[in-house]
């Protein structure tokens, strides 16, 4: 199925701090004005936050540039370029 296009909302990651057991939404499709959180702006995209919970309390390095392998988790694909 195609969706929108995925914007970057970052060129890097993002250090958020979880806690062991919370659910998190985090913004897949770039366009939430609360990075990395999703905001729902991403209605009639066709693009799914990510839904998670924290397996640990601490610091995390989330995705803005949405070009993860490893969403939500940064997986250094802000350093190639734009597809
Ligand atoms: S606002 Fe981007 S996935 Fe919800």
């Amino acid at each position: 199925m195609s969706h929108s296009p995925i914007h970057r909302a970052g060129n890097g990651p993002v250090k958020v701090e979880l806690t062991q057991g919370e659910t998190y939404t985090w913004c897949a499709c770039g366009r939430s004005a609360s990075q990395p959180w999703c905001d729902g702006s991403h209605q009639g995209t066709g693009i799914d936050p990510v839904v998670f919970v924290a397996e640990r309390t601490g610091g995390v390095w989330l995705c803005l540039c949405k070009q993860t392998g490893t969403p939500p988790l940064c997986d250094s694909s802000h350093k190639k370029p734009s597809p």
